[in-house]
């Protein structure tokens, strides 16, 4: 493989979400979103997990930033929580939930680490959701409001801004295939959510252009090769249909300013004159994120006709059973420059597994460290063959609450445990600080 150095400018991160770390579900003021419902639902997440408490980020936020300072890193990725901010999503604000992110931001800057301040990782309030949620499509102008609170308050401040967190997940898994809020499965309410989420994007990144002068405003996409489980017709043909869903839907009409070829049809319904020039505002850069390929086949008892296929028996897998193919992270990354023309900066990268903390303290996972050697390897050599790629984001800097996987899946380069809360560097955090630092290192 042929691969380049890493760029001077070129920054460094590692990325969370509030939901999945902050805890602190009903303090001071937050109100219940549609994971906090999810929790509750039978079977929504294994072992009945949820993040009341997570890895109480909302009360341990300085022993984590002074971690992320010891990783060297320039940026950190977080979310707000809406209904941290917003207890009903809409209306009375929540002074000491804008609060708590004026002294992480503040401290932050503080310790020499820039934020990049994500708006949505999947925590819609559940009084909007009741409202109609995203299959509303009121749920735009909630966004925009939303948006516009943020903006006015942390803009002095923060100037990296992302509207939302991997679109196409949270909407097929919410609206379609019932894997995570709400869990809903209806083919009108999943297209009408795909519609009303890229309005809201559009309408977020034209309030933070007018809000937050100089802001650098990017959408992140998780993107990944759709395979056909086995080459038959039914399954080519259910590849290409989840490609849509999963690859194409958000990125085409923010980007290109028009929706692929199968949903256009199935669309047109929900779309209104104006509407695809509203959702088409410029961004500054592309989000990536991208752990492995995906594999499709038909499924005739799921609602739109496909469902997920298994990798090949003999594919390596990371330690949730994710197939490891950097050379599709590779494609990806050129395929992004191709057709986006954007700088892309990779918004999550990682490997999960089911690390502990041995009897002498330490965390080994060699897994985790191989893992992003390799990927780490293949985003060199896309940016050798001209992928424009201006950052990259670890996921994540803390085990923490994988949704429907709940605690068991841990992404961490800092162990937690949950029951005592204890943060432990884990051996891939040593590594991923010695890479920043050789990749920092004068040449
Ligand atoms: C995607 C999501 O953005 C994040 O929330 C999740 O924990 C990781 N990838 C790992 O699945």
């Amino acid at each position: 493989m042929t691969t380049t150095p890493y760029p001077p400018g070129f920054t460094w991160g590692v990325s969370t979400s509030a939901y999945q770390i902050e805890g602190a579900a009903a303090e001071d003021g937050r109100g219940p979103s549609v994971w906090d419902t999810r929790c509750r639902t039978q079977g929504g997440v294994v072992n009945g997990d949820t993040g009341d408490v997570a890895c109480d980020h909302y009360h341990r936020w300085e022993e984590d930033v002074a971690l992320m300072k010891g990783l060297g890193v320039d940026a950190y990725r977080f979310s707000v929580a809406w209904p941290r901010v917003l207890p009903r999503g809409r209306g009375v604000v929540n002074p000491a939930g804008l609060d708590f992110y004026d002294r992480l931001i503040d401290r932050l800057l503080e310790s020499g680490i820039e934020p990049w301040l994500c708006l949505y990782h999947w925590d819609l309030p559940q009084a909007l959701h009741d409202l109609g949620g995203w299959s509303s499509r009121d749920c735009a102008g909630w966004f925009a409001d939303y948006t516009a609170l943020c903006a006015k308050r942390y803009g002095d401040r923060v100037k990296r801004w992302i509207t939302f967190n991997e679109f196409s997940v949270f909407t097929l898994f919410g609206y379609a295939i019932p894997w995570a809020a709400p869990g809903i499965v209806d083919r009108t309410q999943h297209l009408r959510a795909i519609h009303h989420v890229n309005l809201a994007h559009g309408d977020g990144v034209s309030v933070l252009r007018a809000l937050v002068p100089g802001a650098s405003i990017g959408a992140i996409h998780n993107r990944q090769i759709v395979i056909p489980e086995t080459d038959t017709a039914d399954n080519r043909a259910a590849a290409a249909l989840l490609d849509e869903h999963w690859n194409l839907v958000f990125c085409d009409p923010q980007i290109l300013g028009h929706y692929p070829l199968q949903t256009a049809d199935h669309i047109a319904p929900h779309v209104q004159a104006g509407d695809m020039a509203r959702i088409a505002q410029p961004t500054d850069w592309f989000g990536l994120n991208h752990y492995g390929p995906i594999f499709a086949k038909a499924d005739p008892s799921r609602v739109w006709g496909y469902g997920w296929g298994d990798a090949p028996p003999d594919s390596p897998t990371h330690g949730v059973g994710w197939a490891i193919f950097p050379d599709a992270f590779r494609d990806e990354l050129l395929t992004i420059h191709r057709r986006y023309r954007l700088p892309i900066v990779v918004t999550e990268n990682g490997c999960g597994g089911s690390d502990r903390v041995e009897a002498d303290g330490s965390v080994n996972d060699p897994h985790r460290i191989r893992y992003l050697t390799i990927y780490n390897e293949a985003l060199r050599a896309a940016m050798a063959q001209g992928a424009d790629v201006r950052g990259y984001f670890l996921w994540s800097l803390l085990d923490n609450f994988e949704w429907g996987s709940g605690y068991g899946q841990r992404f961490g380069l800092i162990h937690v445990d949950f029951t005592t809360l204890t943060r432990t560097p884990k051996a891939s955090a040593r590594w991923y600080a010695d890479l920043i630092a050789q990749a920092r290192a004068p040449r």
